[in-house]
């Protein structure tokens, strides 16, 4: 049974390099989380421009040995022989961004920006939930740190425009909009909460 359409509405988020650095990922879904909105999408991707090397692949230590036991790696997987679990890391070309970000490419501080947003890997997340747009650029805050408010995730983590933390679509179509630029139709996944009457 699927869910009714006003409970369908998605919006992109974008957890950008400098809160990846700052390990704020967890933070940021969890508010997300705590307000009821559904998961439904995720990935971590690293943007590169062209005069960049490609990144080397991200290995994630195990969790339960913190060893070297990645897939592929030395140890060819868990000394336990538990299964591993292993993080890849998207690739994209500046492409993406200059999709994204196509209203700024003429803004004085389009270089500064793009270069912000390959400095890392950044996460990209799709969020569901009821009227999901407006409510996510509330809990945002202001685009300028210094004027957002306390207790939006840029009030609360952000000093600097040019280091604000997240993005998040500004409206219902740009929303459809960037998703599909960053994910392809099968990477949202549709599942049913089971709860769906206390989130609403
Ligand atoms: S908004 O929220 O889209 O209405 O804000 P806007 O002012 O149009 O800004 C769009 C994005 O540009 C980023 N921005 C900057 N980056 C670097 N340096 C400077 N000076 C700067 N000013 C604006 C701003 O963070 C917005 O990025 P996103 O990812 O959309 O939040």
């Amino acid at each position: 049974r699927a869910a009714p359409p006003e409970l369908q509405e998605k919006t992109l988020v974008l957890v950008k390099p400098d809160a990846v650095q700052r390990r704020l990922v967890g933070h940021v879904i969890q508010r997300f989380e705590r307000r009821g909105f559904k998961l439904v999408a995720m990935k971590l991707l690293q943007v590169a421009l062209p005069t960049q090397l490609p990144p080397p692949p991200l290995r994630v230590p195990c969790s339960r040995c913190h060893a070297e036991c990645w897939e592929g790696g030395a140890k060819g997987g868990h000394p336990l022989g538990v299964p591993t679990v292993t993080l890849r890391c998207h690739q994209a070309d500046r492409g993406l961004l200059d999709k994204h970000y196509q209203q700024l490419q003429q803004k004085p501080f389009y270089p500064a920006l793009l270069a912000y947003m390959t400095s890392g890997p950044l996460v990209a997340m799709v969020w569901e939930g009821y009227n999901v747009v407006r409510s996510t650029r509330a809990m945002v805050g202001d685009t300028n740190s210094a004027t957002a408010a306390a207790g939006t995730i840029r009030g609360d983590f952000s000093m600097h425009v040019s280091r604000n933390v997240v993005h998040a679509s500004d409206s219902v179509e740009t929303a459809q909009r960037e998703i599909g630029f960053w994910f392809q139709r099968d990477e949202l996944v549709a599942w049913e909460s089971g709860d769906r009457d206390y989130t609403y």
